[in-house]
Order: C-alpha cells, then sequence, then structure tokens
C-alpha cells in the first residue's frame, strides 16, 4: 500500500524548498516506516541547498530526524511498530569488516551517501518519479522509509525535537569531543562556530569536564547561548580571536574545533594550539575546496589536525546513551532549540540560518 507525506523537496536548483504531497511506498524486507515526529534542521542541508554539494535529485531534505515506528518490513527485529527511534544518517551495512569491529562509523558497505536504501532503492515518488531521501533519511517529510540499522529505538520520555538533534547535531558534536578528539578533564579547548553543532560540540566538553572552554563565533547571541550550554568564555570572532584566545589560556588550548566550514576558520585552528594540541575538523566546506596549513609549524609543534565524521558515531551504542544523559539533566539539548516550527515555514528556517540567526530550528510534525 502507497501513502502520501508532506515533504520538503529540493528540485536540485535554486535553494528553495518546494512542501509538497508525495508518495511513500510500504517498507521492503529489512526497512522500515517511520512516522515523522520533529527534523531539525541543520547546516549540512543548507550546503545542498546553496548549490555546495552534489545529490541524487529530486531529494526529500532533512537528515535529523526522529519519530514512531508505523509499520515494519519482512525481517525486522530490532523495532516494532510503536517505537520511538531516531534515525542515523550514516546508517551501517552490518557485513564489513568495519561493522565486525564495531566500527559502524566506518562501514563501507553504507549506502546512505548515495540516498538509496541498501538494495538501491527508493521508496519515496512523485508522480511516478524516484525522489532521494538525503543520506536515506529524508526527515523533512511526514514519513520516512530506512533500514533497520538507520531506526534506533530510545525511551518515549524523550520529546521528539529532543531526540532529532540526538541523531545528528548532539550526536556528531559530543563525538566529536568523545570519541575523536579524547578530551580529558581539565583539558582546555575552543570551539570556532557555536550554531547547532558548534554548541552541541560545548556541551560535549562540559560532559567531558574541559576547562576552559571557549567559544568564538560572530554573533553575540550565539555567543550568549554557549555561555548559557556550559562555556566558560565567549570570543567575538575578528582579527583579534587568536589573541584574546590565547590571552584566556597562555600558550594555546589542548583542542580546537571548527563547526562552520569556511576555509579561513579552518586554516586559522592551529594558531590557537599549544604545542602538541589537536584540531578537530568538524565543520563542511563546498566540495573541492582546498584548505592549507603550515606542515613545518605543525611538525615542529607535534600539532595534529583530525577530521571527523558523525563522531564517530555507532548509532546503537551512542542514540540511547545521548537519550539517557538528556533525562538525566546532563545534556540540555532542549536548549538548543531556539525555534518550533510547522514544515511550511522550513524555508524561513534556512534564511535565518544564512543570515547567522537562531540556535537550530526544528520542525515539529502534527500528531
Ligand atoms: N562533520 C560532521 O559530521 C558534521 C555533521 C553535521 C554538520 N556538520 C557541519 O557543521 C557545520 C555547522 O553546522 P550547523 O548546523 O551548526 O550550522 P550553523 O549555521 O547553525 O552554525 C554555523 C555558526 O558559525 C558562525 N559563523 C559563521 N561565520 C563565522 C566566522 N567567520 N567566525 C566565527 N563564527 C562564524 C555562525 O554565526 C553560526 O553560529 C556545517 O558545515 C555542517 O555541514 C558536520
Ligand atoms: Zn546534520
Ligand atoms: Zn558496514
Amino acid at each position: 500500500m502507497t501513502i502520501t507525506a508532506r515533504a520538503a523537496v529540493h528540485d536540485g536548483a535554486g535553494n528553495r524548498l518546494s512542501v509538497r504531497t508525495v508518495q511513500v511506498a510500504d517498507p521492503g524486507p529489512g526497512n522500515v516506516l517511520v512516522r515523522m515526529g520533529a527534523s531539525g534542521v541543520c547546516g549540512s542541508d543548507r550546503h545542498v541547498l546553496d548549490g555546495e554539494w552534489q545529490l541524487p535529485s529530486p531529494t526529500v531534505m532533512g537528515h535529523e530526524g526522529a519519530g514512531t515506528v508505523e509499520s515494519v518490513g519482512d525481517g525486522v527485529q530490532d523495532v516494532r511498530p510503536g517505537d520511538h527511534v531516531v534515525l542515523s544518517w550514516f546508517y551501517p551495512c552490518r557485513r564489513c569488516t568495519a561493522c565486525a569491529s564495531g566500527k559502524a562509523y566506518a562501514c563501507t558497505g553504507s549506502r546512505s551517501e548515495e540516498c538509496v536504501l541498501p538494495d538501491g532503492s527508493t521508496r519515496l515518488s512523485s508522480g511516478g518519479d524516484p525522489l532521494f531521501p538525503y543520506l536515506a533519511v529524508g526527515s523533512m517529510s511526514e514519513y520516512a522509509v530506512v533500514p533497520e540499522s538507520a531506526a534506533v529505538r530510545i525511551p518515549a520520555e524523550v520529546p521528539f525535537d529532543v531526540a532529532s538533534l540526538i541523531g545528528c547535531s548532539v550526536a556528531t558534536g559530543v563525538g566529536a569531543v568523545v570519541n575523536d578528539a579524547g578530551v580529558a578533564p581539565g583539558e582546555s579547548a575552543v570551539v570556532v562556530g557555536a550554531g547547532g553543532v558548534g554548541l552541541s560540540i560545548v556541551m560535549g566538553l562540559r560532559l567531558a569536564g574541559a576547562d576552559p572552554v571557549i567559544a568564538v563565533d560572530v554573533s553575540q547571541e550565539k555567543l550568549e547561548a554557549a555561555l548559557a550550554l556550559g562555556a566558560t568564555h565567549a570570543v567575538l570572532a575578528g582579527p583579534r580571536s587568536v589573541d584574546d584566545v590565547r590571552t584566556i589560556v597562555a600558550g594555546g588550548v589542548d583542542h580546537a574545533f571548527e563547526a562552520i566550514g569556511r576555509p579561513e576558520t579552518i586554516e586559522q585552528l592551529p594558531a590557537y594550539l599549544c604545542r602538541g594540541g589537536k584540531a578537530v575538523l568538524v565543520g563542511l566546506p563546498g566540495v573541492g575546496t582546498p584548505v592549507r596549513f603550515n606542515a613545518l609549524a605543525l611538525a615542529e609543534n607535534g600539532q595534529s589536525v583530525i577530521g571527523s565524521n558523525y563522531g564517530s558515531t555507532v548509532p546503537a551504542r551512542d542514540f540511547p546513551r545521548l537519550a539517557k544523559l538528556y533525562l538525566a539533566g546532563r545534556l540540555p539539548v532542549d536548549r538548543l532549540i531556539s525555534h518550533r516550527i510547522r514544515l511550511d515555514e522550513v524555508n524561513e528556517a534556512f534564511d535565518a540560518m544564512r543570515a547567522g540567526q537562531r540556535t537550530r530550528s526544528v520542525i515539529v510534525f502534527d500528531g
């Protein structure tokens, strides 16, 4: 049986989304039909809309989602109708060597980035033509069909707006701190860019016991949010950012995170670091954008620059842990959300993001 859903579709050109009715087919074997509860509006969706990354199109956007399992296809064992689930935008294949080693984030069999299910199909269509769910999630839709390994059960007490953010910004930010940087209690850190992802890094640093935690942003509003979420210092971005940070921590910080995706701010990361310090690239630039580092200085200072994808998250392990930390009051994800909006208001949310406004907009679906 095919059902209909209202969805935000990107037709491949221009940065506007069209919110329209699409068709959603039954989940096939191994797949799960999810009625969406909420979807975050993440900077990665914006890269696509602004033509910085290319995708199969037309695309149902959204990759930061949570909802309720409506029905399951043959063979699905991990979830059942009625379960509340957070969706993963990088579904593990569960068969490759990386998956067998517990490193779902390094899976080589996932087809998430092709925006298709494991068998290469999509269950979404419009007028008979296929639609591709962004990163095989497509959470800006009333319904989504995802592989079983992309739907991770969490306690029903976690509200959907919070749960949706666990699916991208929170897993990415906390994972960058805990899984990738391996921050130890008392180590110092700077976070450049305090949007949804940067603020999640700030929350992760607080959880890890880092001190001081310095947020850098061009927006005063974002800096205030960072202080409210656990940053100890806020620095307005500008020509003096590095000096200001090095005044707070003489000799430079142990960890520097970039959460914008601009070449200029990425190239500046080593300047914040102490000898032996570690820079972590979380923000994503446009495809093919080069950055330059002073190799001699990096080597002489024993510094490293690492890339961080999805915070090296293992969804089945990390989503329930993050949900538990939220319920215990140790990860105030609800305070990341500045705007709860309807699906029809999605274009305004991206415009606000382009203007550097709002910490996180979250689309909340009816029912
Ligand atoms: N690595 C990953 O796995 C991963 C996952 C999710 C998102 N991302 C990427 O993280 C980046 C941030 O995403 P987001 O959703 O937080 O976006 P966002 O737009 O909410 O946040 C960006 C922040 O950067 C600030 N900013 C802009 N220019 C600045 C400058 N010159 N100096 C200091 N601050 C500046 C903005 O004011 C804003 O607060 C994007 O590139 C996104 O694609 C990466
Ligand atoms: Zn995201
Ligand atoms: Zn795999």
